[in-house]
């Protein structure tokens, strides 16, 4: 549209403007719509002067991070460092069944593995954030802290010597705003429209201990999940849908035998902004298929329930 070209120019000038002509921008991308939107269009301004990295957290949904280096180094030609630190974030979130433990480890963690990995970027000045306006203001509250690193002037978390000055150009946007600008940078309707998906990841959707057969659980039955909300046609309807692993283990049977094996939450709102949901109203035979995909294709897991409570009182994650 016209005011989003518009938008854009004038984003371009100013982050030319605010980082120079030789100034280099890091930028961590998450594989959700806002760092990546914040890369284009910073990519769009900079070139190559750009540097994104994405870490691996090992918490991570089936094939984000491969989706994320497709869309950004093979189709946008954005230079992208990923950090492979999964055996790092795991052996942290060794033993831990606190949800809060397990937000501050991935939030220390996360910050700890970005800087090492922009202390080799050599003449970076400058650190890009996806920062919306509803963060600014920060009306939208988590249960901890999240894996951005906030703050408004100067970038709390990263060591002093670092000093790299925060470029935010979506802290104007609403998010409706943000996906309509990340259309006119041409970046698929897949990501444009990507369910949120929160910073700790897996390991607060696998309640109890998160290790890596239990991730290997949840993340199969919820790539499942978004293959059969995105075949019904419902994935822009929901808010979330999503598999959640319980430390529940129930009986069952398979064949002759007895089982007794692990049970999955099957998780899905409808919501305008994530401060209060409803839980979806999923027809019957797409949660018959889920079900029935589910329990015969996850060997360890053998019973899947439907979570229809709402928030409030409920949260949309269960930790
Ligand atoms: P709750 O569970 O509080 O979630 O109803 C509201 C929205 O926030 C997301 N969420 C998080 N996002 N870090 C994040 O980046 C977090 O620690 C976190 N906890 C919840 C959740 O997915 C939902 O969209």
């Amino acid at each position: 549209s016209w005011t989003m070209k518009g938008f854009i120019d004038e984003a371009v000038e100013t982050i030319r403007k605010q980082v120079g002509e030789e100034g280099r921008v890091i930028c961590g991308l998450s594989g959700g719509v806002d760092s990546s939107v914040a890369a284009l269009l910073l990519h769009r301004a900079i070139g190559p002067r750009l540097q994104c990295i994405f870490v691996d957290n090992g918490v991570l949904r089936q094939g984000e991070r491969a989706q994320v280096e497709a869309l950004f180094v093979d189709r946008f030609h954005v230079p992208l460092k990923t950090v492979d630190a999964r055996e790092r974030f795991l052996s942290k979130l060794a033993g831990v069944t606190d949800p809060e433990q397990k937000r501050k480890i991935i939030g220390r963690e996360f910050i700890a593995v970005f800087e090492e990995a922009s202390r080799d970027v050599q003449d970076a000045g400058f650190l890009a954030q996806g920062t919306l306006y509803p963060d600014v203001i920060e009306s939208v509250s988590w249960k901890g802290p999240s894996v951005t690193i906030k703050s408004h002037h100067n970038v709390g978390g990263l060591p002093e010597t670092m000093k790299l000055k925060l470029v935010e150009p979506l802290r104007e946007l609403f998010k409706d705003e943000v996906r309509a600008l990340g259309r006119e940078l041409g970046l698929p309707d897949e990501m444009v429209s990507r369910q949120p998906f929160p910073g700790p990841g897996l390991a607060i959707r696998v309640l109890g201990e998160v290790n890596e057969k239990r991730l290997d659980l949840v993340r199969r039955a919820d790539a499942i999940v978004q293959e059969e909300v995105h075949k019904a046609g419902l994935y822009k309807e929901v808010w979330q849908a999503f598999a959640v692993l319980l430390p529940v283990q129930s009986v069952g049977v398979m064949g002759d035998e007895r089982t007794y094996e692990s049970t999955c939450v099957l998780r899905a709102v409808t919501s305008v902004d994530g401060m209060t949901a409803d839980w979806a109203r999923i027809p019957y035979p797409i949660l018959e298929k889920i079900s029935s995909r589910i329990t015969n294709e996850v060997r360890g897991i053998n019973r899947v329930v439907y979570d229809i409570s709402s928030k409030p009182p409920a949260t949309i994650e269960w930790e």
